[in-house]
Parts: structure tokens; C-alpha cells; sequence
């Protein structure tokens, strides 16, 4: 019997105990990856290829941005040099998003929608965040800038939120669970004096733009779905500056504020699991 991978290996030289030790995990009552879930070496390489428009993009932003500028001159940006590239952005007509890239300001939680009605001012902190499809293969990933002058209370949330990806980062390891990943991301932010987004997660990433599993970054340690070599998901935990209840904006069903109107910001990287850890493909 062929291996499922695609290796053209027999079963048994190569997958089986892979399996195995799943079924194991599986038995004790955690929550396990599919094999669909999972991504060969050949298809990561295509993705990379996708994450390098990805990173692109963010690197002509991260050039271009300043006060004064409207949001829509970053959706021209990331249009431009997604499409200069061969790629197609992600967002644009996704589940009827109208455009290129969310770029999400001070207060706005994520999904903000680019307009030439918001002006960047001196003092704002923004998300943009990019999203690319190249010979069918997906790349996510997000920054955070600051216009100008930014206060120091942001300026720190904007640093903390940061290093909370970086702490989630370190807490991922193969035959470890998201939960460990999520206990780190959110401890570190709780520590700060910040909340965490509940509703809105992460996801697994790279032959679709929203794959299984859904990722947590307000779960424990131990909880939440097994990580195993080969699983591909991404590290986006929005965090409050005040409490972490949201709302959408009902005019356009896209756009997540706070409700207590406090500044929200986040990072987001696109990462691959490996026998000996975690590979960052897109930041
Ligand atoms: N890029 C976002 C993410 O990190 C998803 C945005 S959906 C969109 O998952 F349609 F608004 F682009
Ligand atoms: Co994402």
C-alpha cells in the first residue's frame, strides 16, 4: 500500500508510525489533525514562493506609509505589487470583501476595509494585513505600523502584541498542542495588562486561505488540537488595550472594533511545523 503522503514509499516505511502515534493522541481524548491538514515539502515550496509577494507587499507599505495618507493608497499598494508579481490578493471578493488587503486603525480590531475616507494621522496605529494566492497556493501575514509620533501606551501595546506572537512562536513544537501556543500568547498579554480576542482565532493555511484547525489564543496548555510535523497554521492573536468584548460593524458585516472604543492592535505570522520545530514562512 502506497503512503498517503505522497511519497510513492510503502505505508509502512513511512507514515505508519506517524499514524499511530496520532491514533495515541486521538485515544486520549485530544483533538487530532486530519491528514488534509497536512503539507508536503514540495507544496511548502510553492507557498514560499507565494509568501515572498506576501512579504513584498508588506515591505512596500512598511516604505510608503506616513501621515496623510488614506487607507486606500495601501489597498493600491498591495494591489499593484501582489498582481506585478503573478499573485492574486486573497481578500479582494472574499466572501464579498471588497478589497485587496484589510488595513485595520487604532480602535478597529481586524478586517478594516481600505477607503480614501481614513486618513492616517500622526498618533495612529494601524494593522495591515496581507493575504496572497499564487499558482493556487496561500500566504497570510500582518503588521502592525505607527504614524508619526505615537503615544507611549501604544507604542507599548504595539510591542507587547509583538512579542506575544514571539512567545506563541516559542511555545510550538511538534507533538505539543495549540493550547501550549495559546497559554503563552495570552499569558504574556495578561501580564502586560491587555486582553485577548476570544472569538476571532487563527487558522490553518496554504492550499486554502481559511483552513481546519481554527486557532485559539485565549486556550490552556494541554488543550486544543494535537501539533504534528507537516501542519501549517498561522499565529494572529488581536490584543486589547481595555477589555477584549468586540462588535462588527452591521453596515458592512466586515469591520471588528472594540467595544470599549480602546486600541487594539496585532501581528500575524504564517508558520509550518517540522520534526525539529516550527518554520516561519510569512511575517
Ligand atoms: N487576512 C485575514 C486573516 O489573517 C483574513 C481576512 S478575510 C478578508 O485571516 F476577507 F477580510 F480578507
Ligand atoms: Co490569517
Amino acid at each position: 500500500m502506497p503512503c498517503w503522503c505522497g511519497s510513492g514509499k510503502k505505508y509502512k516505511q513511512c507514515h505508519e508510525d506517524f499514524d499511530k502515534k496520532i491514533r495515541h493522541y486521538e485515544i486520549m481524548g485530544h483533538p487530532v489533525p486530519t491528514h488534509d491538514m497536512l503539507k508536503n515539502r514540495e507544496q511548502v515550496e510553492l507557498i514560499k514562493k507565494s509568501a515572498v509577494i506576501n512579504r513584498a507587499c508588506l515591505d512596500a507599505v512598511s516604505e510608503a506609509i506616513r501621515p496623510g495618507m488614506n487607507t486606500q493608497e495601501i489597498d493600491d499598494i498591495v494591489y499593484q505589487t501582489t498582481t506585478s508579481m503573478g499573485g492574486i490578493p486573497a481578500p479582494l471578493n472574499y466572501e464579498n470583501f471588497p478589497k485587496s488587503v484589510c488595513t485595520s486603525v487604532n480602535s478597529q480590531v481586524c478586517h478594516g476595509i481600505p477607503s480614501k475616507k481614513v486618513i492616517l494621522k500622526e498618533g495612529d496605529i494601524i494593522n495591515v494585513d496581507c493575504s496572497t494566492i499564487l499558482d493556487g497556493y496561500f500566504s497570510d501575514s500582518s503588521r502592525m505600523f505607527m504614524i508619526g509620533e505615537v503615544s507611549e501606551e501604544k507604542q507599548r501595546l504595539v510591542r507587547v502584541t509583538k512579542e506575544c506572537v514571539q512567545k506563541g512562536l516559542e511555545a510550538t513544537r511538534p507533538w505539543g498542542f495549540l493550547g501550549d501556543m495559546a497559554e503563552a500568547v495570552h499569558k504574556h498579554a495578561e501580564a502586560n495588562g491587555y486582553s485577548v480576542v476570544r472569538e476571532i482565532g487563527g487558522h490553518g493555511v496554504g492550499l486554502e486561505f481559511h483552513e481546519e484547525p481554527w486557532v485559539s489564543y485565549v486556550s490552556n496548555a494541554g488543550e486544543d488540537m494535537l501539533i504534528v510535523p507537516g501542519m501549517m497554521f498561522t499565529i494572529e492573536p488581536m490584543v486589547n488595550m481595555g477589555r477584549p468584548g468586540i462588535y462588527t460593524d452591521k453596515k458592512n458585516n466586515w469591520e471588528v472594533y472594540t467595544k470599549d472604543g480602546k486600541p487594539s492592535a496585532q501581528w500575524e505570522i504564517q508558520l509550518y511545523v517540522t520534526e525539529d520545530g516550527p518554520e516561519v514562512i510569512c511575517w
